[in-house]
């Protein structure tokens, strides 16, 4: 994952009742992990375990309810040796054998490093090589039985067609790189970070929780399939980038459009890579499949003013000019404001329709705009009070409705004694979702333009101007290669039994129990998923495994410590085989 994947509470308004709620998910999956069933959920007779949180809300909650649907469990046909398969996926010997073989995967160091050469040139890719022959050796069956594909050298492409040409397929991603281990980290490791080390309930390492273990799951899940014997009717792919932490320019950019070019637009019926997972918000253990990305805008400013000797100076160097309008650019932050189609708008109908301890001002101000009061007050460009009081719950989830600015990079100025002629900055946006680029980049040229007039400087704002060739006495506006509108926003309608998203909740609810509310989630970071948007509208940033123990979160990823847990992972493989033979029989 390239960035932060977004909360829906600020943490401390979800501590209240997280630990008798643990305690219910943590009864729960003892049950399932004892069951021997796919179709484990509650039944009436375990009524002492159902939280009771659910039933006491004392208001109408039908209007949120509509807004946030919830699938029935979706369990597969029967099928003795498939699910004979599944079962396995619980038993000791199974999570001794995927605890070796993601443990191996760790401790292939496939770092990814920005400054990277091109492939074949720059040596540090080789390893790449390595991953290759370790998963051949690892799962046998998936490299004599399916179509395998290197694509741009290290890219990894797995077909499983399916008997009936006229479904489109499922698509899971992962990638193969990690962040780098910085070296003066090292020793604050509790184990080594490429040792892969298995201490009876997690496994350590870089990538063991960002994201072989998600590659591992989805390579176990066919292996298991294969095993089994399953005969796709839907074909199924894997394809596995090797530069998604460096945007995936070189590895998912490539798988992509090889599979673009075999299957048309929307000719992929769903696609899962890493993302959210599980979340306490409000009283209520929510799923959270990210369906949205935040946009993202890097924006050089340069300011070039003449030189000369600092014993005779003007008034303002290039410096004094940059922080001016650095000042401005600060001095007022971008609106606040939670558009339809933004998924933590649907987060709030699920809180308000389905948790305890909603907050009943935000409940009462979501009324609102659900009854339409909303148009009469934003339309006339007044505040989003729905959009701001959510914010109160803290900056994390503000971000997750307002587009982001940080002045994060600056460079100016070579000796004392020499005026500066050439100051620059680069400021960061994550770009909300209902926005695009324009906003930020008209608010910028705006700025840059009162503050170039006051200093006699001519303007040049996004005009193909290269970086190092600003004309003197200029304030320059760039972008650069990462720019990135906010991502298509998938369809996720829970009362749609014929849509993705209700495979994957239905999937999550049988897997999890139904107490458990699969809601849309935001990213505010991005994914490989970024190359794939022509391939279907039915994108999901998600993480399947969840371990009550553990409760929800990510393993420490980015940093030290990295890891994932065994009950997790196992659920992983469990979740994906549902919900592979889920879609195999769904009408999507
Ligand atoms: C799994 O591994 C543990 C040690 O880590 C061992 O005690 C146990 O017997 C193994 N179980 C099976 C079924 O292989
Ligand atoms: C800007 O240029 C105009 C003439 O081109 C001049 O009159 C004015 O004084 C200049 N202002 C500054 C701040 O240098
Ligand atoms: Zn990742």
């Amino acid at each position: 994952m390239k960035s932060v994947v977004a909360p829906m509470v600020a943490q401390a308004a979800s501590d209240g009742s997280r630990i008798s709620l643990r305690r219910h998910i943590k009864t729960l999956m003892l049950a399932l992990t004892a069951s021997a069933l796919l179709a484990v959920h509650w039944s009436s007779s375990d009524d002492n375990l159902l939280p009771r949180l659910l039933s006491s809300s004392s208001y109408d909650d039908a209007p949120f309810r509509s807004g946030c649907a919830q699938p029935d469990p979706l369990v597969p046909s029967k099928d003795s040796d498939l699910d004979q398969a599944y079962n396995h996926i619980s038993s000791a010997a199974f999570r001794n054998a995927t605890v070796r073989r993601l443990s191996g995967a760790v401790q292939v160091k496939t770092e990814s490093f920005d400054d990277l050469g091109a492939i074949g040139e720059d040596p540090r890719w080789d390893v790449f090589y390595d991953f290759h022959r370790y998963l051949e050796k690892t799962f046998p069956l998936i490299h004599e039985q399916l179509k395998v594909e290197k694509v741009n050298t290290h890219g990894l492409l797995y077909t499983w067609p399916g008997s009936d040409a006229s479904l489109k397929p499922t698509l899971l991603l992962a990638h193969q790189d990690t962040v780098p281990v910085p070296p003066e980290t090292v020793d604050s490791w509790t184990y080594p970070p490429w040792s892969g080390a298995y201490d009876g309930k997690y496994i350590w390492g870089r990538g063991a929780s960002d994201c072989k273990n998600q590659l591992i799951a989805t390579m176990e899940t066919l292996e298991l399939l294969l095993e089994a014997k399953f005969q796709p009717r839907r074909t199924v792919i894997l394809s596995f980038g090797f530069d998604e932490e460096c945007s995936g320019l070189r590895g998912a950019s490539s798988l992509a459009a090889v599979l673009h070019k075999r299957y048309g637009d929307n000719g992929i019926a769903v696609i899962i890579d890493e993302g959210s997972s599980f979340e306490q918000a409000w009283g209520t253990l929510f799923a959270k499949p990210g369906t949205a990305e935040k946009g993202y805008l890097d924006v050089p400013i340069t300011v070039r003013m003449p030189g000369g000797h600092s014993s005779v100076p003007s008034d303002h160097t290039s410096i004094g000019v940059l922080s001016e309008l650095i000042t401005k650019i600060e001095s007022a932050q971008y609106p606040t404001r939670l558009a339809d189609s933004n998924p933590y708008y649907t987060q709030l109908q699920c809180g308000a329709a389905y948790s305890p301890d909603f907050p009943s001002k935000l409940k009462k101000l979501l009324l609102g705009r659900l009854q339409g009061w909303r148009r009469q007050h934003t339309c006339a460009g007044k505040p989003d009070q729905l959009a701001l009081e959510a914010a109160k719950q803290g900056p994390a989830i503000r971000y997750l409705m307002q587009t982001s600015q940080a002045v994060d990079v600056i460079s100016g100025g070579v000796k004392v004694n020499a005026l500066p002629e050439r100051a620059t900055v680069v400021v960061n946006h994550r770009i909300n979702v209902g926005e695009t680029s324009r906003v930020v980049k008209d608010r910028l040229t705006a700025l840059a333009g009162e503050v170039a007039a006051r200093h006699n400087l001519t303007l040049h704002a996004f005009d193909g101007t290269k970086a190092g060739q600003e004309p003197p006495e200029s304030i320059t506006l760039e972008t650069n290669e990462h720019e990135l509108e906010v991502a298509p926003v998938t369809p996720a309608d829970g009362s749609d039994a014929k849509s993705p998203y209700a495979v994957l909740a239905g999937t999550t609810r049988a897997l999890y129990g139904e107490e458990v509310v699969v809601t849309p989630g935001i990213m505010t970071g991005n994914t490989d998923t970024r190359h794939y948007w022509g391939l279907t509208k039915h994108i999901f940033r998600f993480s399947p495994g969840f371990d009550p123990e553990d409760g929800p979160g990510l393993g420490a990823i980015h940093t030290v410590d990295e890891k994932v847990s065994v009950l997790n992972h196992v659920n992983m493989v469990q979740w994906f085989v549902m919900f592979v033979r889920n879609m195999d029989e769904a009408e999507v």
